[in-house]
């Protein structure tokens, strides 16, 4: 099979050389790697054909090798996590933190997947109206056959675990396509699976831009499910898929709401995190703070103390803002700063760009007429909106087509299950920042924000389908005696 290509752009804007980074622990997975159409072809029918194989493997088995991986995924979490700084420009301690998160994602998949599989459903016909005993019904759940993995750039070994881990349990083959940037790091995770023994085939890489084979990989006939993380490409996606479940995780305007009997200083805490981390490039980053016009000020002022205590600079220094993912989105994000302001934002910091790198700004007196205020930036640029009620906090909250996660900031709990109950999103958080983990927390998006849900439990019922058996009597088995 042809090698992927040897140069990757990584965020600073400078290539990477691929063999400078295949670390002596880790050995580069050439033989895995796909690109043209006719490479896509071969590694989904190496795929399927392992899938059959590897569903009949005993589920002990499967559980066992997958813990294996978590144990070497773990042990070489430097190297790893060092592709995470090179290519994506993770800080160092959050690269290493992915790397071992997704160790313990996997591990917690086997042990989940051994209950959730090895047990099954036992019916009895007369407990339905008009039946008598003569039917006995056995419910398993079996496999879909060849999964089709797609994690993004901002979490290229933990997005892929998450997606690959509950399909192999599942006894489901992998056909992943790690995202461009990200790719070296979601290729060596790959090879800790094989170096613990996933058999040949069972798991291939896919690597190439997603204009090129994107939508022949999506409506291949022999990909049986889709889980993909990202942007609004999983619209087209599951737009053009047809009869097969979809798990996709879209983008987020997640809507932090304070009200006024809000502990301040935990909000400006959260916030700062919340909207800073990775530099906002995550679907959960606090997106838009809704705040009541009583205690703005005051929480103006504790989160500008934070952000000017944020580190900018190279991820390798561990500094809390690095650059961002590529040029074209620090264009976008410069469009939407300077359209805010145009539009009269108050900027709490000047406005600062050099290459890819953005400072922290926090946007006050933000107006429903800005873009900043609907669309996301995945960038470290972060709107403050006063509000004059926690309704109209709501009805921001609701209008927009997203509807990841949302959060609510206040002592009083009756307040905050009113909040939670209206507001349109697929989780809410009660006094903390949204966040998708822990990893075995259902994690899903209302509206254009996904399809499905995630979590370890969920995404493997979902790679699953329900089997019976039905075991049928002359006569009802409770005529004897
Ligand atoms: O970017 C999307 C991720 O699902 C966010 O995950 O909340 O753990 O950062 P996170």
């Amino acid at each position: 099979m042809v090698m992927f290509s040897t140069t990757t752009q990584m965020a600073n804007g400078t290539n990477l050389h691929l063999e400078n980074l295949f670390l002596s622990s880790i050995q580069p997975l050439t033989k895995s790697i796909s690109r043209s159409k006719e490479e896509v072809n071969k590694a989904i029918e190496s795929a399927k054909t392992a899938q059959k194989l590897w569903a009949k493997t005993p589920l002990w088995k499967r559980a066992e090798l997958l813990h294996k991986a978590a144990a070497i995924l773990k042990e070489h979490k430097a190297p790893i996590a060092e592709c995470l700084v090179k290519e994506i420009a993770k800080p160092a301690k959050d690269a290493v933190t992915e790397v071992v998160r997704s160790g313990d994602l996997v591990s917690y998949c086997a042990e989940e997947g051994v209950r959730v599989l090895g047990e099954g459903k036992f019916l009895v016909s007369d407990s339905f109206p008009g039946n008598e005993r003569t039917k006995y019904c056995l419910t398993s759940k079996i496999p879909l056959g060849v999964v089709l993995a797609i994690p993004p750039f901002n979490y290229p070994v933990n997005l892929a675990v998450s997606k690959i881990a509950p399909a192999l349990i599942s006894g489901n083959s992998i056909v992943l396509k790690p995202p461009t940037q990200g790719a070296v790091a979601a290729l060596h995770m790959v090879h800790c699976f094989h170096l613990a023994g996933f058999p040949k085939g069972l798991i291939s890489c896919v690597t190439g831009k997603g204009s090129e084979i994107g939508d022949f990989l999506t409506m291949h006939p022999d990909v049986n499910c889709i889980s993909f993380t990202g942007g609004d490409t999983g619209i087209a996606i599951s737009k053009k898929s047809a009869m097969i479940p979809l798990q996709m995780e879209l983008g987020g305007k997640d809507a932090c709401i304070v009200l006024e009997d809000a502990d301040l200083d935990l909000v400006a805490a959260n916030i700062v995190k919340g909207g800073f981390s990775y530099s906002g490039q995550r679907c959960t980053a606090v997106k838009v703070a809704l705040v009541m016009k009583s205690v703005a000020d005051t929480l103006v002022k504790k989160i500008n103390d934070k952000v000017a205590k944020l580190t900018v600079g190279p991820p390798e220094d561990d500094c809390d803002i690095t650059p961002v993912v590529t040029e074209s989105s620090a264009n976008f994000i410069e469009e939407l700063v300077k359209d805010a302001k145009e539009k009269g934002a108050t900027f709490c910091q000047e406005y600062k760009r050099k290459g890819n790198l953005i400072w922290p700004l926090l946007l006050d007196n933000v107006g429903a007429n800005m873009r900043i205020a609907r669309e996301e930036p995945f960038g470290p640029v972060l709107p403050v909106i006063r509000i004059n009620s926690v309704e109209e906090g709501i009805l921001h909250c609701n209008s927009s087509n997203f509807g990841l996660q949302g959060c609510v900031f206040t002592k009083d709990i009756n307040k905050a299950m009113l909040v939670s109950d209206a507001m349109e999103t697929g989780t809410v958080q009660i006094n903390s920042a949204p966040a998708r983990g822990p990893d075995h927390f259902p994690f899903q998006g209302l509206k254009d924000s996904g399809i499905g849900s995630q979590g370890i439990t969920n995404s493997i019922n979902m790679m699953t389908k329900v089997k019976t058996t039905i075991i049928n009597l002359p006569t009802p088995s409770y005529t004897m005696g």
